[in-house]
């Protein structure tokens, strides 16, 4: 038997709606088939974005899209994608499968789907190939109401109206892909590109987020930190308002990765210890952040995040195309507890990525559909977005796991209070043999109504176009309400949410 208690009287941070952010590239089938198939597919759309999936999207309550990319973003070139599409630039997509990239996906449609979304917007700029100009220009294109060259160039392309950039990302991943830079290198750049993201509307300033370190890289933090807040004005944090963070799990290492449904339980206890490592990379990049930042004005954006696993049999290896089974629910699980539970630092993540790449939570196959375990998750966590994380304790926890190295605790929650007073619990039993006897304690609350779901079946289910809902949400009442608490038994291999007023 395990004791969970919870302090719903105890608020110990805001979780910000952007914690359930998500990742669009031009890779593989994420943006065109899976989001954007054009007007004239014959998919259902609405001004060419796949009617299934917004709905979807939607359905589980999207804050936050990033996109171009991704390593994609410093080779994209923005102007390519403006104007008639027939006249657009086509180029190959170096990065990603060798394919034709056509540009018929552009500034416009990104926003267009968005708005259809309704969800923030984070779009992620060019330093790796591209100039302090063209990044200039497009923030200018983007978000100028007045007249000047980039906002009639809209105007001209149909665009009255400037859109709203909630997120700005300059540059991606500048240890690497984004253009092989040392810290200090990047973070000099980081400096003056961002100076020339100008916010031209005063109500919707843009956020600027620089770009962070790879997993454990606890050097590129402190250098890019120390050259970024090095001779700041006043009230300047290091000229940005978020610092990014990537870390995926590949259960076999970098090499292998491991395949994303045949696996024994060494692997997914594996899996699960290296979704867990994220709460410790959190904490560490987060000390070096206090040392800079220790009123917490910057944010740290896990803007990739996810697993990783090797491309599934017979498909592009260049486009990152992936199953997903309960286990991915799971590190889902595991992992938005972790960033609820660091809200005080944590203020954007965006799994990758959004549709039929790595971790999505949507697979298509032509006209067909199907939402993924992780996708359930999302839906069963939305009611934490927006709240207040409270304080959340749980008494009994074992270390499972067949390695030593990798073991991992059998329960795993997070705990918040929405603003109608509602308290959402989320709870996992990362046990593949033991079902889990577990008495909930409030401090106050006495249960009055309490609706709750469950994710739960083997190891290894997945929703397929063949069998679309073998894994999904099912309603779970079997629980006991105890005066200022709950009973119940958490089964193997399962995520609960409760809300409960
Ligand atoms: O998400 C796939 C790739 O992973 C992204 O393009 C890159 O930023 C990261 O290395």
């Amino acid at each position: 038997m395990a004791k969970l208690y919870v302090n719903e009287k105890k608020k110990t941070g805001h979780i910000n709606p952007e914690l359930y952010g998500h990742f669009a590239e031009h890779l593989g089938r994420c943006i065109y088939e899976g989001g954007y198939v054009g007007e004239n597919s014959e998919i259902p759309n609405t001004n060419g974005m796949r009617n299934d999936v917004v709905a979807a999207l939607k359905e589980m309550e999207i804050p936050v899209l990033r996109w171009p990319g991704g390593c994609f973003a410093d080779e994209y070139h923005w102007k390519d994608g403006i104007g008639p599409k027939e006249s657009r630039k086509k180029m190959i997509n170096t990065h990603w499968g060798g394919v034709v990239e056509d540009n018929s996906f552009g500034t416009h449609e990104f926003f267009e789907l968005c708005e259809q979304l309704g969800c923030k917007t984070y779009v992620n700029g060019n330093v790796g190939s591209g100039t302090v100009q063209e990044m200039s220009e497009w923030v200018e294109y983007m978000t100028l109401e007045g007249i000047s060259p980039m906002a009639d160039l809209r105007k001209q392309n149909g665009r009255e109206k400037p859109w709203k950039v909630d997120y700005f990302g300059v540059g991606n991943e500048n240890w690497g892909c984004g253009g092989n830079m040392t810290p200090e290198y990047y973070g000099n750049l980081y400096r003056r590109y961002q100076t020339y993201v100008r916010n031209y509307n005063s109500d919707a300033p843009i956020r600027k987020i620089c770009g962070g370190a790879n997993v454990a890289d606890y050097f590129w933090t402190e250098e890019v930190l120390n050259t970024c807040f090095s001779h700041n004005p006043p009230g300047f944090h290091g000229f940005m308002d978020g610092l990014s963070l990537h870390y995926y799990v590949h259960p076999e290492g970098w090499e292998t990765k491991g395949s994303a449904t045949e696996f024994d339980e060494k692997v997914w206890y594996k899996t699960l210890a290296k979704a867990i490592y994220m709460e410790e990379l959190i904490e560490r990049h987060g000390a070096i952040m206090d040392q800079y930042d220790p009123e917490k004005a910057v944010g740290m954006i896990v803007d990739e995040w996810g697993t990783w696993f090797s491309v599934e049999p017979g498909t592009n290896p260049g486009f990152l195309y992936q199953q997903n089974t309960m286990r991915d629910a799971l590190v889902a699980g595991v992992s938005l507890n972790i960033f609820n539970k660091h809200c005080d630092r944590v203020k954007m993540a965006n799994i990758a990525q959004m549709v039929n790449v790595l971790q999505s939570v949507i697979l298509t196959e032509g006209p067909k559909m199907v939402l993924t375990p992780t996708y359930h998750v999302f839906r069963m966590y939305r009611n934490h977005q927006d709240a207040d994380l409270v304080e959340s304790f749980i008494e009994g926890v074992k270390k499972i796991g067949e390695e030593e190295e990798y073991a991992v605790p059998n329960l795993h929650e997070s705990v918040s209070v929405a603003k109608d007073g509602s308290v959402t619990l989320t709870l996992s039993n990362l046990s593949v043999s033991e079902d889990i006897e577990v008495e909930a304690a409030f401090a106050e609350l006495e249960p009055a109504s309490v609706t709750a779901g469950i994710l739960t079946n083997d190891m290894h289910a997945c929703n397929t176009f063949e069998n679309p809902e073998h894994v999904k949400e099912e309603p779970f009442t079997a629980y006991e309400i105890t005066g200022k608490g709950l009973k119940f038994i958490i089964p193997t291999c399962s995520i609960i949410s409760f809300s409960v007023k």
